[in-house]
């Protein structure tokens, strides 16, 4: 079989659950201060999601304020897009911090920041998570570039 392909610049995004799994997230669908939103990459051709491992997203939204310039340039009105591969184990990452701007992966307790380019706050892990930069564009929420960094855990 034909391997997912990654994501591109011009591709929408789709919820990975729930019961609007497979279908397109529009901005005002992800809040800030809110747990944090699973995605894949959609291609705009087909209308399909990109389902891989590797393709898997953790999207926030955080007010513009809390964003520093690392993450800012990569931001959507707030919306920022991670890998959400933990790079310590690979775990996905889940679930917001108390502290609304970072995130945690419930495996082993990592933080990343999502202010701040998903530099990591508290280990195991030791690598930031890769961003995927997104735009909004006619309204629709779109992926802007390709990951910044590598994905999940190093290899030995
Ligand atoms: Fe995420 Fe271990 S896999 S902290």
């Amino acid at each position: 079989a034909k391997s997912t392909r990654k994501p591109e610049p011009g591709d929408k995004l789709a919820f990975m659950l729930g019961p609007k799994e497979g279908q397109q997230i529009q901005p005002g669908d992800i809040e800030a201060g809110k747990e944090p939103t699973l995605a894949y990459p959609m291609d705009p051709q087909t209308g399909k999601a990109l389902v891989a491992k590797a393709n898997l997203l953790t999207v926030v939204r955080l007010k513009p304020e809390e964003l520093q310039p690392a993450s800012a340039k990569n931001a959507a009105d707030g919306i920022v897009a991670f890998s959400s591969l933990c790079t310590h184990y690979g775990c996905p990452i889940t679930t917001l911090h108390p502290s609304k701007t970072q995130i945690v992966c419930n495996c082993h307790g990592s933080i990343f920041d999502a202010a701040n380019r998903g530099a990591v706050t508290q280990g195991p892990a030791t690598r930031r998570l890769a961003m995927l930069p997104l735009a909004i564009q006619d309204g629709a929420l779109v992926v802007a570039g390709k990951f910044d960094g590598p994905l999940g855990p190093p290899t030995s």
